[in-house]
């Protein structure tokens, strides 16, 4: 193997660059050449490619975002348009591609596989709903911004007395709103996987703790769950508790990636150029136990995965 390219697509996950850095990097101290695909896979479609150089990934490994930008690309899911990225490929001599992003940039890795150049996936969303992965590159990034802000939310609701629901991203996955809502001390946590009790899990809850001396709360919502305008004026009437929805959205794929994301996606972008250096492909780079490890991609695609209950259940059983 002599060239490979790296793309990042899909939703933008903070410790892309960092993945990018490591990607390039490995390759070019194996001898390898690299490009940058620009956009995704956009990019292998209309041949916007850049080679890498080891300066051209330097200053990044702290910055949020992707330096190759990144898009979603329905026309990669033609076979038209996956004819030109496979030309394209073949037009550069490309003879592998890593491809950063979450589930729906994995089926096009495995699209791309199948016609003949090998991928390899590195699993970046914030959402962490990659099922073979413990976390996703990403992950923690966002769960701390929203934890950030939801400490200044807090504030402003102790200040008044008021219940903040706060929506967060995760349309199918509840991960983001388990762990942020875990981590701020919220009253409640709605989460897409699990359905909820308006009465039960809400009203009650913030009516047993004011008994105890507490008055402001905190609700903290998926996106997958949603409607938290009407859930606050809900609330509101229920409970007589001055209630305000707060939606974080972007913000929270944005910024510079924790120390624990960087570290992530170096060692799963050293570990992806490893694999297709040993001659593998369609395979998607995870952890397990904390190990790095990698699993077919279409048996991580077929794997579902389950919110940690143990989890939630302790959130729910000292949020009191
Ligand atoms: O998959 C990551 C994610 O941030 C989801 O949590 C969210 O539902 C979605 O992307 C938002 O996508 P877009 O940036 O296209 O609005």
């Amino acid at each position: 193997m002599k060239k490979i390219a790296i793309l990042t697509s899909g939703g933008d996950a903070p410790g892309m660059n960092a993945a990018v850095r490591a990607v390039v990097r490995t390759a070019i101290n194996r001898g390898l050449e690299v490009y940058g695909v620009i956009r995704g896979y956009n990019g292998l479609i209309r041949d916007e490619l850049i080679p890498m150089t080891l300066r051209s990934v330097s200053d990044i490994i702290h910055r949020g975002g992707t330096v190759l930008y990144t898009a979603r690309s329905p026309e990669f899911c033609t076979e038209a348009g996956m004819q030109k990225a496979v030309e394209t490929c073949h037009r550069h001599g490309i003879e592998g591609v890593v491809v950063c992003g979450g589930d729906g940039s994995f089926r096009g890795a495995q699209d791309l596989t199948r016609h003949g150049i090998p991928c390899i996936g590195i699993p970046c969303t914030i959402d962490n709903d990659i099922a073979c992965c413990e976390a996703t590159i990403g992950y923690d990034t966002a769960a701390n911004t929203i934890v950030d802000m939801v400490d200044k939310l807090r504030d402003t609701s102790q200040s008044h007395d008021r219940c903040s629901v706060v929506e967060v991203m995760g349309r199918h996955a509840g991960w983001l709103a388990l762990t942020a809502g875990m981590a701020v001390g919220a009253t409640s946590i709605l989460v897409p996987e699990i359905p909820y009790h308006f009465d039960k899990d809400i009203v009650d809850r913030m009516r047993n703790t004011s008994t105890t001396g507490k008055h402001h709360f905190i609700v903290m919502v998926a996106e997958g769950v949603g409607h938290v305008n009407e859930l606050a004026e809900r609330i509101e009437e229920a409970t007589g508790v001055e209630t305000r929805a707060t939606v974080l959205g972007h913000v929270q794929r944005g910024g510079s990636p924790s120390a624990r994301d960087r570290v992530l996606a170096s060692q799963m972008g050293s570990y992806a150029v490893n694999l297709l250096m040993e001659g593998k492909s369609n395979r998607v780079v995870a952890t397990q136990s904390g190990q790095l490890v990698d699993f077919d991609i279409n048996e991580a695609l077929a794997m579902k995965k389950s919110l940690n209950m143990n989890k939630y259940q302790v959130a729910k059983e000292i949020s009191i």
